[in-house]
């Protein structure tokens, strides 16, 4: 069995169990007992357990395409394998096609406007209880189109990743596919990273590049980014989820 002895930055696993804690802060922390699939010590015998499917909260505030990504491989891999399954499906707004798609899959929704709430940390609050509610391992912003408070980032900071459509540190922000072409970059693409208090500054945990072609206006090129962002955001939840990561300062790595 692996072991892996961490002595610097933060440790950050997922539960194999309920009691288990999602971090740790400290200088030094040793993994082994948390790595899937663990094996187990039974009346002399050591037996494989079962890998532990993480549970993944999505938020979302349009279309859905990277939810709907995501459902598909989970659905073609198999819970177990992709190792992850889709626990509920948030918003920020109602009728959208992302609820739409969750409800056509089955999943639970909930739906946090902001403006129902009389001050933005009240939202962020309702939002986080609501996120909770499903005791998730990760959460995952894909597409999801508000910038979340202190609370929620208390309770789920370090696993809440968020999928970013440029390829950062440029052209952070609500436009930045916009934004890349409007400076005539030749090249973006797309971002997965850890989300901290800052606009789109936490660390990057991958990254994917597109051309930027003489004719692209800003809805080619976005579909463009999102065919890549899709196959990317698939492939970085399902390393996170099977292997565990830890964030070293601004450094994610997958064990
Ligand atoms: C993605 O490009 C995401 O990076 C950006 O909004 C888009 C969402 O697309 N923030 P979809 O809703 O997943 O189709």
């Amino acid at each position: 069995m692996p072991v892996s002895l961490l002595t610097v930055g933060r440790f950050v696993d997922f539960p194999v169990s309920g009691n288990v804690k999602h971090s740790y802060e400290g200088t030094s922390a040793n993994s082994a007992d948390l790595d899937v699939p663990r094996k187990t010590r039974r009346k002399g015998l050591i037996v494989a357990a079962k890998p532990v499917a993480k549970r993944l909260v999505v938020l979302v505030s349009g279309s859905g395409t990277n939810l709907q990504a995501l459902l598909d491989a989970i659905e073609t891999t198999g819970v177990e394998a992709y190792g992850a399954e889709i626990v509920a499906v948030g918003a920020d707004r109602g009728g959208i096609e992302g609820l739409a798609r969750a409800e056509r899959a089955g999943l639970p929704t909930f739906v946090c406007r902001v403006k129902e709430y009389g001050a933005r940390d009240e939202w962020d609050a309702a939002l986080a209880e609501a996120v909770a509610a499903y005791e998730p391992d990760l959460v995952v912003s894909a597409g999801f189109m508000k910038i979340v408070g202190k609370e929620f980032l208390a309770r789920f900071g370090g696993r809440f990743i968020n999928t970013h459509p440029a390829l950062l540190p440029s052209f952070p922000g609500a436009h930045g596919v916009r934004d890349a072409l409007a400076y005539g970059a030749r090249v973006t693409g797309c971002t997965v990273h850890f989300v901290d208090d800052g606009v789109d500054t936490g660390p990057i945990i991958a990254q994917g590049v597109v051309e930027i072609r003489d004719e692209d206006d800003e809805s080619a090129l976005h579909e463009r980014i999102k065919e890549v962002e899709r196959r990317l955001l698939v492939d970085v939840v399902g390393r996170l989820a099977r292997n565990g990561y830890r964030i070293e300062g601004r450094k994610v790595v997958i064990q």
